[in-house]
């Protein structure tokens, strides 16, 4: 039912913890499971230098934010707004379609941390354009019919 690489990234998962002086934090939960998932960065020159995630939830929400930490350390914020859960899912080797979901989670979770900094630092992302974190649910319902 799981790939090998997601198997790998939920039993010995990447980049998990937090970062105390982290330049942006988001978190974000699923309304209908209760997993949550909260995760930080540190931003040099527009860089993602360092990225932590802690999730409590399901097996593929760990994997999916494992990976998704991994795609966006070294890339830039842009690159990292870009980064949709289809993508993670791809490089996890595919999740069940009931599990799509839960790789949701991470592609907001970035989305909502960088949201949080965009407005710190008065930035401007058209990635972000329309994006509310209070409207995940939505956006959860969205994710899960692939
Ligand atoms: Fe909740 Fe996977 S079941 S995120």
């Amino acid at each position: 039912m799981y790939s090998d690489i997601v198997m790998d990234h939920f039993t010995n998962p990447r980049n998990v913890g937090e970062i105390e002086d982290a330049d942006a934090v988001g978190q974000v939960g699923n309304p209908k499971c209760g997993d949550i998932m909260k995760m930080y960065f540190k931003i040099e020159d527009n860089i993602i230098v360092d990225v932590k995630f802690k999730t409590f939830g399901c097996g593929s929400a760990i994997a999916s934010s494992s990976m998704a930490t991994e795609m966006v350390k070294g890339k830039t914020v842009e690159e990292a707004l870009a980064l949709s859960n289809y993508e993670v899912a791809k490089e996890l080797d595919g999740l069940p379609p009931a599990k799509m979901h839960c790789s949701l989670l991470a592609e907001q979770a970035i989305k909502s941390a960088i949201f949080e900094y965009s407005k710190k630092h008065n930035l401007h992302y058209k990635e972000l354009e329309g994006f509310n974190p209070s409207e995940e649910e939505d956006h959860h319902d969205l994710g899960e019919e692939e």
